[in-house]
């Protein structure tokens, strides 16, 4: 795992205690505030106009939220550099989360990738289009584990799962900074939010998180603990309450937890006015509570609202503790500038004809790589993919030929880049006719009668169905994850008259596709896959491409199943679904099996293949490393990507754990009839998890190692024991 590299620390020492020494208690502070300069920069009573220009002139702001542009940042920059008294640099911040102006597919569908490697490749892209257009740090990656698909920001996430979490984590955070975020070609990177936003109860936006240490130790924290190990630059605190005290003043979390024991010493953000909405959880009764409270917390830097900025000043006047705490993150901030050469270079990047460095050839090349490897087979009954190039398609649906593919939080990216569904296809079969069919929530008679027409004559029907890209994403919860009735009046009365049908469904979130399933014979999830995504699409149902995207979130068959995740705990009364699935007395529903529509880790491929030759270097695993080898074949005539999965199962322990953990796992591609050998290696730290009392060990306990296809489909397992401290 990569580190940056640590700069000339005696230099940088010397510089900001220079500064530090010479600035005054409202410049400290001043560098604490960030606005944004979107419309909204005047926020708070006290800047009720456009004062920003005065603000930077007086030092007492730091950083921003925009421009997005570097003719007004360069303006901004110049002000800070040329015009205040000490010329500290502003730091400009984005939120740049799955491309900048090249669009990728949403996060969690890049996560299902399992290819961290193309990951970590894309956010280099991402970072280099970013920095060139004048921004030095973005709001990303979002590492909050989701469990629950009602809540719309699933699709910024990696996932239900702490390991995959943990490894797409390490890979954003490496492709964001590089080797050095000063560097030019990159940027820093902000792990938000911290932390458990993603278990915010029902699935409703800013709503209660009330979770165990425990749950909150082995499954939430996993992924921050990575992006500060692999470097992270800036963490950002969420809008939730942790144990009753909401995360942008709670020092537990912030101070013990992520800067003492996981060692994070840099720069701690605010999400959006979460300071002052303390105040609505009445935990702080005015602004100078809020102020003091987070700032204790070790908050650094306010976004938006004006607390520390109006109070902090006053307040230090009377408690050292606070100047001291105040030094404390001024520092960390002027840090921060310092790592990202702002004060070398502070109008580095700030090219006035940015545009030239957005939608590159291999930028684009590398979006289209990306969406290939994210979307994800779901079905293929009677092996209707891929398709002949010469059949005639019925493209149907309100996703045929919209561009609006980006996906939320799209960055610079434009409706307009993005190649069409339609467009992809017609480039690459002979045949292809197109016609809406419904809107996606409503249709009309003709609307239905004109799709009805062209899939009477096809050979095959696509139907591109789905949510709007803006139906996920933050504030975008819902009680209906369904497909609307709309659709399914289209999917009706299509398979009246051709049954030969595969749907392609776009969305942020997993849908409800139980009753879709009977009418199609192929159906790939393409989530929404960025600026290339009518290329990819037509090369993955023309099998110039093979799927190879797996699910990084279950896909429940009800809604009443939710939240349903593959790494539950065990039950006292399991139900066995095979020998006794009507056992009453056991954790199960009446009106429907436990299991989900798909599985995590799921996804299908044209190719097959088969594991033989498994071994598992020892029994008893006392130090260094485990290996489990397998010998893998393509048994298909497709070349394609198998991904093996490597689930662990604690067999005894002081507290339960999940019914299976990933810990491992390895995309490999095969050509027609090739066999690969591959290697997994283990070490103690894979199988320790917080156990009672809160100790983190792996307790010599027995184990199980599983090898799958998914979470559910496992195709091998082997019994070891471990000794730790042996
Ligand atoms: C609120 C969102 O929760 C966060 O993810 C984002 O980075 C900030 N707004 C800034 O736009």
């Amino acid at each position: 795992m990569s580190k940056p590299n640590i700069k000339n620390n005696e230099k940088k020492e010397k510089l900001i205690t220079s500064l530090l020494d010479q600035m005054t208690l409202e410049e400290k502070v001043g560098q604490l505030y960030q606005t944004a300069i979107m419309g909204e920069f005047d926020y708070g009573p006290a800047f009720e106009k456009n004062n920003v220009s005065v603000l930077i002139k007086e030092g007492k702001l730091g950083s921003m939220i925009g421009p997005y542009d570097n003719q007004v940042s360069m303006k901004l920059q110049k002000i800070a550099v040329e015009h205040s008294r000490l010329g500290i640099p502003l730091m400009f911040c984005n939120d740049i989360i799955h491309g900048c102006r090249t669009g990728f597919p949403v996060n969690i569908a890049m996560s299902g990738s399992f290819n961290p490697e193309l990951v970590k490749k894309s956010a280099e892209v991402i970072a280099f289009e970013t920095s060139h257009s004048g921004t030095h740090v973005t709001f990303a990656p979002m590492l909050d584990i989701v469990r629950d698909p009602r809540w719309g920001r699933v699709v910024e996430s990696p996932g239900e799962d702490p390991h995959l979490g943990s490894v797409m984590a390490d890979a954003w955070v490496s492709g964001f900074q590089g080797e050095d975020p000063s560097d030019g070609n990159h940027i820093a990177s902000c792990a938000k939010h911290f932390v458990a936003y993603g278990a915010a109860e029902a699935g409703r936006e800013y709503n209660t998180v009330d979770i165990s240490e425990r749950m909150l130790r082995n499954i939430y924290l996993k992924p921050f603990k990575q992006a500060v190990d692999s470097g992270v630059k800036m963490v950002m605190s969420a809008f939730n309450v942790y144990d009753g005290v909401p995360m942008t003043a709670n020092k537990f979390l912030l101070d013990d937890v992520l800067r003492k024991e996981m060692g994070f010493d840099s720069v701690i953000v605010s999400d959006y006015t979460s300071t002052e909405e303390i105040m609505n959880h009445k935990i702080a009764k005015n602004k100078e509570e809020v102020a003091e409270k987070c700032l204790n917390a070790t908050l650094d830097i306010e976004m938006i609202s004006t607390s520390f900025l109006k109070h902090l000043p006053e307040l230090a006047q009377h408690s050292p503790k606070i100047l001291d705490q105040i030094n404390a993150s001024c520092k960390r901030v002027l840090g921060l500038k310092y790592d990202l050469g702002l004060f070398d270079k502070p109008y580095k990047n700030m090219y006035p004809k940015f545009e030239d460095y957005f939608l590159l050839p291999e930028s684009r090349h590398m979006s289209l790589q990306m969406a290939l490897e994210s979307a994800v087979l779901l079905e293929n009954k009677t092996h209707i993919l891929p398709l002949d190039k010469t059949q005639k398609i019925a493209l149907i649906g309100p996703f045929s030929t919209t561009n609006r593919l980006v996906g939320p939080w799209g960055g610079k990216a434009r409706n307009e880049d993005c190649v069409t569904f339609y467009e992809g296809l017609s480039k690459v079969f002979d045949h292809v006719m197109v016609s809406e069919g419904s809107k996606l929530k409503e249709m009309t008679e003709d609307m239905i009668s004109d799709a009805v027409k062209i899939a009477r004559e096809a050979d095959v029907v696509i139907l591109a169905l789905g949510e709007d890209q803006y139906e996920s994403g933050e504030a975008n919860s819902k009680t209906n994850i369904s497909l609307s009735d709309a659709q399914y009046e289209l999917v009706k009365a299509v398979n009246e008259v051709n049954k030969r049908i595969v749907a392609v469904i776009f969305s942020g979130r997993p849908l409800i596709l139980t009753p879709l399933i009977p009418y199609v014979d192929g159906l790939l999830y393409a989530w929404f896959l960025g600026t290339e995504t009518g290329h990819a699409l037509a090369d993955l149902l023309s099998g110039s491409k093979n799927p190879s995207g797996r699910l990084a979130m279950t896909f429940p068959r009800h809604q009443g199943q939710i939240p349903l995740y593959y790494n539950h705990m065990k039950t006292g009364r399991p139900l066995d679904p095979i020998n006794h699935p009507h056992n009453h007395y056991t954790s199960r529903y009446l009106d429907s099996v436990n299991t989900p529509l798909y599985p995590f880790g799921y996804g299908l491929s044209y190719s097959t293949f088969e594991h033989t030759d498994i071994k598992v270097s020892r029994d008893v695993f006392e130090n260094g490393t485990l290996e489990v080898i397998l010998d893998v074949k393509n048994t298909s005539d497709h070349a394609g990507y198998d991904v093996i999965q490597l689930y662990i199962e604690a067999l005894h322990f002081s507290v339960t754990r999940p019914v299976n953990e990933l810990k491992a796992f390895n995309k490999v591609y095969l050509k027609p009839h090739e066999t690969k050998q591959l290697t997994f290696e283990l070490t103690m730290d894979d199988f320790k998890a917080y156990g009672y009392p809160m100790h983190y060990s792996t307790e010599s306990a027995s184990y199980l190692i599983k090898l799958g296809n998914n979470s559910n489909d496992i195709f091998y397992t082997h019994q070891i024991q471990l000794k730790e401290g042996i």
